[in-house]
């Protein structure tokens, strides 16, 4: 039998054999719910024996202890002690070790994660969406930080579910980390098995950029919202381009990771927003960093307070404290006109504390979650069902709803109401109300290669945020198409805006080329040393990237929708092509087996090494997304597709689909079966 010993001995990067001592926690920071545990006694031993594979032997007897009471009242074991104590948050990048710049930026990128000020729950790893961690436990945490400090530009770190296997040797031009988040095989893809497998301590749910280490606080989604509720004004409501959304009432609920963006979202889009929260603590973190206008208690407060503001055609957003549904039944009972009306609960993961039934107030769902989950569960159903009903009532009267991202139709269809679904027996051809992509984003700007690009100044410094948004702000051509000047609006606007929350960081939707151009400036920026290096990235809520029939991908229409093929080679074109970090997730924002979504990180140090890895990834990595969107007959995509075909015709050539005529394949279809 191999001997501790002589694996200790094996290794240079591991744990010290000393034990930190226990965690002080914090109080008025939020924590994680009990999640979800169905292990039998030799499952605990099995999930007691993963995460001491962490832990060097002679602390074992001390450990298995703590960390049994950590699953037992937790569901999970997150290795508290192995928290360094105080304050973690993205320092500028000459604070780190490291032999490398990515292995710095990298962790400044982690820390940004898991910031008190940013995280969900930050002792429990989770950045947002209730569930997205950026590692499952503190010990890979520890770990991953000491191999980003001696990992060279000749290696790459390899990480699967936050667990380090190791670092290999490769080439300066191939990525220095690849990860992977709780990709299952397909048998076992659903959430029972995947709880199973992440209580055994071998699954992490990486959300998004929560495991892709690319979360720029709330500010990352702020524009998408912003953006789709223009959209949705001008599609639905008749509002002209030049024309925002003055006047106008949008209701939603959640004040949460990602759903905190709403209220400052509708500010800037100069509407008027109430936004339902259960939880008060939320509610209180997105007033103290000015990201909801007022706090109101009752249903009158609020709609009293947003009709005075309407009538002005003054910007406000509203925080109501309680259950969305009292609220949309108030509305309803009381004939308020609603224009848009969306939701933002956690309904991924409907059942895990994501999604608060009206039967219970927070507290109350944190007691029966922990005491009696299939209680739970029969609540939850009967709550969504009663949001659905008011939501048809609402929708009758005029008010435009759209499901935003967030899986509330499926949990819906999923809670036994059939009717949602356009087909009954199944949700193949959607919904009966759309998903903002289908409807908004999907059409206006995925199809053009319009997504969320990022990037995050490492000096920590504003002045390089400022000195950047008027850089990328001097690459638009306002005047190509409507979104252009959004775009160009949104950038100028920016720091007036504050937005930032954690690292200097900024969030611009930008095309194919718009990515390119404003990548290669920054470059030569920190090559002209105009600023510090950078650190380029987006969501994976992209154009490419991301297979998602229930989002991101929810507007393509050839029966495609439900294959993970494009989100799997953008991951792996990207690699191939030298991005500093690439990613690939199962389950990002609409939950476990109903999407696969890649994405990356790409740290600029002002090389031309970098120029180069920049002028080949950046295109692929938007153009794959338009490409398989043209192939789906998508129109945009495919006058998108005929622009590229011409101006890139020495290097790339896409494949573009012949159009039939509908009607003469109907009738020659109807004749033969007559
Ligand atoms: N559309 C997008 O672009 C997009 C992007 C990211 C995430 N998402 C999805 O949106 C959802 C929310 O993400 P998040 O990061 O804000 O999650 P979160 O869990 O941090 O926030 C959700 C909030 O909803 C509140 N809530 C739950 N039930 C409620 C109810 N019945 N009434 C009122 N409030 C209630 C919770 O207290 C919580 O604060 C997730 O499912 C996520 O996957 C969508």
């Amino acid at each position: 039998m191999i001997i501790n010993e002589k694996i200790s001995q094996a290794m240079s990067i591991k744990l010290d054999n000393t034990l930190p001592s226990y965690p002080i926690f914090e109080k008025g920071l939020r924590r994680a719910p009990k999640r979800e545990l169905k292990l039998t006694n030799s499952e605990i031993k099995l999930a007691l024996k993963n995460a001491l594979r962490y832990i060097p032997e002679n602390l074992h007897k001390e450990l298995a202890p703590e960390f049994l009471d950590e699953l037992l009242t937790h569901g999970r074991i997150y290795g508290y002690r192995f928290r360094p104590k105080g304050r973690i948050y993205g320092k500028p990048i000459e604070e780190y070790k490291g032999v490398i710049l990515e292995g710095r930026a990298f962790q400044v990128m982690i820390d940004n994660n898991l910031d008190f000020k940013t995280a969900l729950y930050p002792y429990e790893l989770v950045t947002y969406g209730e569930t997205g961690q950026v590692f499952q436990n503190w010990m890979q945490y520890i770990l991953v930080k000491k191999y980003l400090e001696v990992m060279t530009d000749e290696q790459t770190l390899v990480i699967q579910s936050g667990h380090p296997l190791g670092l290999f040797k490769s080439n300066p031009t191939a990525p220095r980390v690849i990860i992977t988040n709780g990709l299952m095989i397909g048998e076992f893809d659903n959430l029972d098995d995947f709880n199973r497998a992440t209580a055994l301590g071998v699954a992490n749910y990486g959300q998004m950029t929560a495991g892709g280490w690319m979360y720029i606080g709330p500010q990352g989604i702020v524009h998408g919202t912003y953006n789709t509720l223009l959209i949705a004004g001008r599609l639905k409501l008749g509002l002209k381009k030049e024309d925002n959304l003055a006047g106008k009432l949008f209701i939603t609920s959640g004040l949460g990771g990602m759903s905190g963006a709403q209220g400052k979202a509708i500010e800037i889009a100069h509407g008027v927003g109430i936004i339902a929260e259960v939880d008060f603590s939320r509610i209180e973190t997105r007033l103290s960093q000015g990201w909801v206008g007022v706090i109101t208690k009752t249903e009158k407060e609020a709609f009293d307070l947003a009709q005075k503001a309407i009538e002005k055609k003054e910007a406000l957003s509203i925080a109501y404290h309680g259950n969305i549904i009292t609220l949309l039944e108030y509305a309803d009972k009381n004939s308020i006109n609603i224009d848009l009306l969306s939701d933002q609960t956690s309904c991924h993961a409907v059942y895990d504390g994501g999604y608060c039934p009206d039967s219970l107030s927070f507290k109350e769902r944190t007691e029966l979650l922990k005491k009696d989950r299939d209680s739970f569960k029969v609540e939850v159903d009967k709550s969504l069902k009663k949001h659905f009903e008011v939501i048809k009532r609402l929708t009758k009267k005029g008010t435009y709803f759209f499901d935003y991202g967030n899986s509330f139709l499926k949990a819906v269809y999923d809670a036994g109401v059939k009717e949602v679904s356009k087909n009954p027996n199944n949700v193949y051809d959607g919904f009966i109300f759309p998903s903002y992509v289908e409807d908004i984003l999907g059409p206006e700007l995925f199809d053009y290669g319009y997504g969320p690009f990022r990037w995050v100044c490492l000096s920590g410094k504003e002045t390089d945020l400022i000195k950047t948004d008027n850089a990328a702000a001097e690459t638009i051509d306002k005047d190509r198409r409507y979104q252009d000047m959004d775009n160009y609006i949104w950038v100028k606007d920016a720091m007036k805006n504050k937005l930032v929350v954690g690292t200097q960081a900024r969030i611009l939707y930008q095309d194919a080329e718009g990515r390119l151009a404003i990548a290669l400036k920054f470059n030569q920026m920190v090559r002209d040393k105009i600023v510090g290096p950078i650190m380029l990235g987006r969501d994976h809520h992209d154009t490419g990237g991301t297979d998602s029939p229930f989002r991101e991908t929810s507007n393509i229409k050839d029966g495609s929708n439900i294959m993970a093929e494009m989100s799997t080679h953008c991951f792996v074109g990207n690699a191939a092509r030298g991005m500093s970090l690439v990613t690939l997730h199962n389950g990002g924002g609409v939950g476990i087996g109903k999407v696969s979504n890649s994405g990356f990180g790409m740290v600029l140090d002002g090389s031309l090494k970098v120029d180069e890895i920049l002028k080949q990834s950046f295109l692929w990595d938007v153009m794959s997304g338009v490409a398989r969107r043209a192939w789906a007959r998508n129109e945009n995509s495919i006058s998108t597709t005929i622009e590229y075909n011409k101006n890139h015709k020495d290097t790339d050539h896409i494949t573009l689909p012949y159009i039939t005529d509908d009607n003469y394949l109907s009738n020659l279809i109807k004749n033969k079966q007559d």
